[in-house]
């Protein structure tokens, strides 16, 4: 019998995280939630499709749904774009799409992202559905409703808060991801040790953890900050850390470092900030570049001289400044206000 481990999210609207090994209980999950839809539109890439795409829409058609598909090309950041969204909402029309009918998310973040941007918006909201297929996905980005694109170079500048109304963790599928993407994933799972898990960090350190059991502890900990603050007006910066840097790099290099490697540059360079200010306490950074690297990702961001002009352009930044994250030490995070000349001079020490 298939282990079932069920969160439950009780945010501004209320979903299940459901983890199993294996799509065979999606679709029954799909019907559990959506009782009167007749039709399913999954959203996925070529890849990502091309792997998982028979065994979804089986046990979806077997659940009574009528399946449509719309699969894009390989989606990279340069296409989370609103062309993108309007070639779904094509779809979507294509499909006869009703406010009763779902789209699914099948992918990594990017699909997530920018399904989850056109349920939002498509007929004032149509049910949506993340069945994440990266590491990134399954510990981070399906969870807490936020989705949206990419505009004039900024990352998410356009999006929207929209729960889904179901989340599916196969932990199986993440066999076939690519090693980099993997470790990239490592970059989020490691940002959760930071800012409130002591434990997770030292697991993640002795090489001893079971990969499902840490994306659970990553799960409770999104579900615990996104339930309290939903709309990401306070605490939920948290979830941040090392992300104001992460997306300076990513704009800076056009994409060519992935979302996850960008998070663990940004971590190093958030402890090296935080120590220099005496908010951090003295290791912690040499602590983050060690398991850093043991998980194969980068730290030396010193390397990209010129990102930090990016920074202006987050979107995290206020009137006097940036709402920056730093930590007191592994697995506690406090939120600083502090101007971005100050933080781009603590960056070079
Ligand atoms: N909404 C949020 O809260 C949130 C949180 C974190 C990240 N994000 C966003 O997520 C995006 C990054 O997502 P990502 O890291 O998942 O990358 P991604 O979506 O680019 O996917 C990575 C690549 O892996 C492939 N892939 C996906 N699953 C696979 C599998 N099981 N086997 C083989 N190949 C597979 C995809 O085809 C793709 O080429 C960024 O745009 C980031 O801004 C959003
Ligand atoms: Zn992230």
């Amino acid at each position: 019998m298939n282990k079932t481990d069920v969160l439950h999210v009780n945010s501004d609207t209320c979903y299940d995280i459901i983890m199993e090994n294996g799509f065979q209980g999606l679709g029954e999950h799909v019907r559990n939630v959506l009782v009167c839809a007749h039709s399913v539109l999954i959203v996925s890439d070529e890849k990502v499709y091309g792997l998982y795409g028979d065994e979804v829409k089986k046990t979806l058609t077997e659940c009574g749904f009528e399946v449509k598909t719309h699969i894009a090309e390989a989606l990279c950041e340069s296409k989370k774009t609103q062309s993108t969204v309007t070639e779904i909402y094509k779809s979507a029309i294509d499909a006869n799409l009703t406010r009763h009918d779902a789209i699914l998310a099948l992918g990594g973040g990017i699909v997530g992202d920018v399904a989850g941007f056109a349920a939002a918006t498509f007929m004032r909201g149509v049910n949506f559905v993340q069945v994440p297929t990266t590491l990134v996905a399954q510990t981070d980005s399906s969870v807490g409703g936020k989705c949206g694109i990419n505009f004039d170079g900024v990352k998410n500048l356009i999006g929207s808060f929209y729960n889904p109304a179901l989340v599916y963790i196969s932990p199986h599928v993440l066999c076939s991801l690519p090693q980099r993407e993997r470790c990239a994933g490592m970059g989020e799972v490691i940002k959760y040790g930071c800012i409130r898990d002591a434990s997770l960090f030292s697991d993640l350190a002795s090489g001893d953890f079971d990969i499902s059991d840490v994306i659970l502890r990553c799960l409770r900990i999104k579900r615990a900050v996104t339930e309290k603050d939903s709309h990401d007006l306070g605490l939920r910066h948290i979830l941040n850390f090392g992300h104001t840097v992460g997306h300076a790099l990513e704009e800076y290099t056009s994409g060519e470092i992935l979302h996850g490697e960008g998070v663990a540059y940004g971590m190093y360079a958030m402890a090296l900030a935080g120590e220099r200010l005496k908010i951090t306490a003295q290791g912690t950074a040499k602590s983050i570049k060690d398991l850093c690297e043991k998980h194969g990702l980068k730290t030396d961001y010193t390397k990209y001289f010129g990102f930090e002009k990016y920074i202006s352009r987050d979107k995290k930044r206020t009137a006097d400044g940036i709402k920056a994250v730093f930590l007191t030490e592994i697995g506690s995070a406090v939120i600083r206000e502090i101007s971005v000349a100050e933080l781009t001079g603590l960056l070079y020490g």
